[in-house]
């Protein structure tokens, strides 16, 4: 690495105090410890035995990779890795570190055994990524020293440390990078049960009366993500103290989530324009993911990404080589909705000599496009 001007790591670094009040709130309702942590047994067993070790060795931790949909807890977790660790913990992000001497500025501040945490560590750049090879595997930094024909490599050592990167892509990553991590763990969609939990642990935590019913009615609509189950908590709250005397039972937190376009399924809705798209619009598919994301005016990734995992965990969607398919159950949810919905354009092509072919008046099936 050879670059520029003396990197400001506090602008890297996630060090910023957040004054949106909704962000501290749910950060005060994570977990702090694994056994406060719901959820996720596999992974939480599995991970004790690493921190339990690594603790018992006095060494930094292995290298861990996390990766799932948004909303799961990865940031939760690495913040009670560190913990359990007795360790500090930075935050970074694959996206704001965009030069070399930007990781190398990070990597040298951190003192032994600390955990850096890396999130969207997908979108690291090439040259970041490099530096990061001989620093995972030898806690070993090469910097070049001067230009041109003279210009030689000289190595730094750097103090064992622990990354731990977050990533909704686990594909895009480089195998090279991936190599390097001595655990991945996959974060899953919580089942209802457990969303229901941490909808009791959390109304405990902000003082909420839920009755089970109505923790229940939340878990259900929580798109098996924590993070929406403490939003739909804290939207249901108001409801029920403005329309009610606060206590938050089934019936308060339906009327409060229809009043908030939330279906039965959890579906909202953009959910539901995407699947409506694709019935409507698309003869129910396949259709590219380019052609969805200019109907909601989304970014390609975003649906992937964000809308697309729960729909497809649902069930409501399939993804083909040749592009998405909105399944009979999605049809099935819009049909009880009300909503129109024509018959399959995929019930004429099913015959194998026309599949993927595009009828003349439809554009989207030309599209040739590789779902992952
Ligand atoms: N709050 C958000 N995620 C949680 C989890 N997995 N366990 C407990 N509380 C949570």
């Amino acid at each position: 690495m050879s670059d520029g001007p003396v990197t400001d790591i506090a602008r890297i670094l996630d060090e910023s105090v957040e004054d949106d009040s909704e962000v501290i709130v749910e950060r005060s309702l994570r977990p702090h410890t694994l056994d406060e942590y719901i959820g996720q047994r596999e992974l939480k067993s599995n991970l004790s035995i690493l921190l339990a070790a690594a603790r018992q060795r006095g060494d930094a931790a292995d290298h861990v990779l996390l990766h799932g949909p948004p909303g799961l807890g990865k940031t939760t977790l690495a913040t009670i890795i560190a913990r359990e660790l007795g360790a500090n913990i930075r935050y970074a992000s694959g996206p704001a570190i965009e030069r070399a001497g930007d990781l190398a500025a990070i990597l040298t501040s951190l003192d032994e055994r600390d955990v850096l945490f890396i999130d969207e560590v997908h979108r690291l750049n090439r040259a970041v990524e490099e530096i990061l090879y001989p620093a995972m595997e030898d806690f070993a930094l090469d910097v070049m020293i001067g230009k041109g024909p003279s210009a030689r490599s000289l190595r730094l050592s750097l103090k064992p440390f622990t990354i731990i990167a977050a990533t909704t892509r686990a594909g895009r990553i480089s195998s090279p990078l991936r190599d390097r991590f001595g655990a991945t763990y996959r974060l899953d969609f919580y089942d209802v049960a457990d969303l229901r939990s941490i909808a009791e642990r959390s109304a405990r935590l902000l003082g909420v009366d839920l009755s089970p019913d109505g923790a229940t009615a939340i878990a259900r609509r929580g798109r098996g993500t924590p993070r929406v189950v403490n939003r739909l908590l804290r939207r249901v709250r108001d409801y029920a103290q403005i329309n009610g005397d606060g206590r938050v039972d089934a019936d308060t937190a339906d009327k409060a989530l229809a009043a908030l376009e939330i279906d039965e399924e959890g579906l909202d809705g953009t959910d539901r324009k995407l699947l409506a798209a694709i019935i409507q619009k698309f003869g129910s598919g396949p259709v590219g993911v380019q052609a969805l994301a200019a109907v909601l005016a989304e970014e390609p990734e975003t649906v992937e990404d964000v809308y697309e995992p729960f729909l497809l965990r649902l069930g409501f969607l399939d993804r083909t080589p040749q592009g998405r398919i909105a399944t009979d159950g999605a049809r099935a949810h819009l049909t009880k909705l009300g909503y129109d919905v024509p018959p399959p354009r995929r019930a004429e092509s099913e015959q194998p000599a026309f599949w993927g072919g595009a009828s003349p008046t439809d554009e989207s099936a030309t599209q040739s496009e590789t779902a992952n």
